[in-house]
């Protein structure tokens, strides 16, 4: 068969490396052993996994990515979480185009993640509605059905402060994650009820230990308010709300409540724990932001980004992500030069509302120091601003709703890293 024809090849190279050996003396190392292995699975050869039958289909029954992939995990923004209260971080330096795998997306969760058995999981609507109802998951899941696909953002991913020069994306702007979600409108649901007109705000409470809630505009919960039970087409991952969670297109990740099991309608905000001594923004004048729900305009750059390398110069695509809470991306811009230059990146098609857009620009790394940055507007014609713009008007005591323009600095010897 003309496949074994390399096979003469093979022996011949082999000769050769063990004369090579030889006259290397007697420090035959493992490594020369290892390098040989290599070489064979190399062209003229025959790769070793051309010579033996593969594994069996069904191994596992859930597919897993290559074992070469294993580096390709969500991290902790802790380096040693010392509670259930914690986060986990998307790795967007290792994703291509805009949807994140559903083992990778970013986690937060106050109380960690509950073990919800869907049968006996019940959603309460109540308050000022004019029938109070209790949907099991078999009744949410009999209404019409939708699916989206959308960005979420935690409210805190991004640091006004505590970056390091050895950040990566994945720190930097990993609580940030995009799948396609499918669920109930609100609405429908809300509409069985029956709302009574004074209601102007709904409570969402989780079914964790913590019983996470938040406050909602009644505005949003009749606009595209879902809740969802779907994540990429299959059932949601615990640690994303199993079986059931709220999801506000555009609105910072805490609203999105997890594992919803309560409803409630009322005529004013119910100043929840997680609305008051948490996710409100400290201006510089002492006051506090609240209800700071929609994430605004952001971009960043995830090749070539921190803690990657470019080993020589030439030709590069710069390629990252761009997203609005308030609808569409209409532009990315992309500056080689901290920002004294800039160049408009080509947009990946699809272009959807409240959804990660992927933009390119071809570039030519002329080998001296760079200073990669990306800047994005969307549809309302907000423009991204920069650090020092953000700082200028928000101060440095916020935890929340950072979204200033990213810098990577590429090195000449070609590292990448992340401009505090
Ligand atoms: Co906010």
């Amino acid at each position: 068969m003309s496949r074994r024809k390399p096979e003469k090849t093979r022996i011949a190279r082999r000769k050769l490396l063990t004369g090579g050996v030889v006259l290397a003396g007697g420090a035959a190392s493992a490594a020369l052993t290892a390098a040989r292995a290599v070489d064979d699975n190399l062209p003229p050869h025959l790769p070793a996994w051309m010579k033996e039958q593969g594994a069996p289909f069904l191994s596992p029954p859930y597919g897993q990515p290559s074992p070469f992939e294993k580096n390709v995990i969500r991290r902790p923004r802790a380096p040693t979480p010392t509670t259930t209260a914690a986060a986990s971080m998307t790795p967007w330096q290792n994703l291509h185009g805009i949807i994140t795998p559903n083992g990778l997306h970013f986690e937060r969760h106050h109380a960690g993640v509950p073990a919800i058995d869907p049968d006996q999981h019940r959603l309460i609507l109540h308050g000022l509605v004019k029938r109070p109802l209790i949907f099991t998951m078999d009744d949410i899941v009999r209404f019409p059905s939708e699916s989206h696909i959308y960005f979420l953002e935690c409210s805190g991913n991004s640091f006004w402060t505590g970056n390091t020069p050895q950040s990566t994306v994945q720190h930097t702007h990993g609580e940030m994650s995009c799948c396609e979600w499918t669920g109930v409108r609100l609405s429908t649901v809300l509409h069985e009820a029956g709302l009574d007109p004074q209601a102007k705000w709904m409570l969402a409470e989780g079914a964790d230990a913590a019983g996470m809630a938040r406050s909602v505009p009644i505005t949003k919960a009749l606009d595209d308010a879902l809740i969802v039970y779907a994540q990429n087409g299959e059932r949601l991952r615990p640690e994303q709300g199993y079986p059931l969670r709220l999801f506000l297109p555009g609105y910072e990740g805490n609203t999105n409540v997890k594992w919803l099991r309560r409803l409630k309608l009322g005529d004013q905000p119910f100043q929840t724990r997680d609305e008051t001594s948490k996710y409100t923004d400290l201006m510089p004048d002492g006051a506090a932001r609240q209800f700071t729900f929609v994430m605004e305009a952001k971009s960043v750059i995830t090749f070539p980004s921190g803690g990657q390398f470019l080993r020589e110069k030439g030709f590069y695509e710069i390629s990252g992500l761009a997203w609005s809470g308030r609808g569409r991306i209409t532009r990315v811009d992309v500056s080689t030069d901290a920002g004294t230059t800039w160049k408009e990146a080509r947009l990946q098609q699809p272009i959807l509302a409240k959804c990660l857009t992927r933009f390119r620009l071809s570039w030519n790394w002329d080998g001296t120091p760079a200073y990669l940055q990306s800047r994005t507007v969307d549809e309302t014609g907000y423009v991204q601003p920069t650090r020092a713009q953000l700082v200028d008007v928000r101060g440095l005591h916020s935890d929340y709703h950072y979204n200033a323009i990213q810098t990577w600095q590429i090195a000449q010897d070609g590292t990448v890293s992340n401009v505090v």
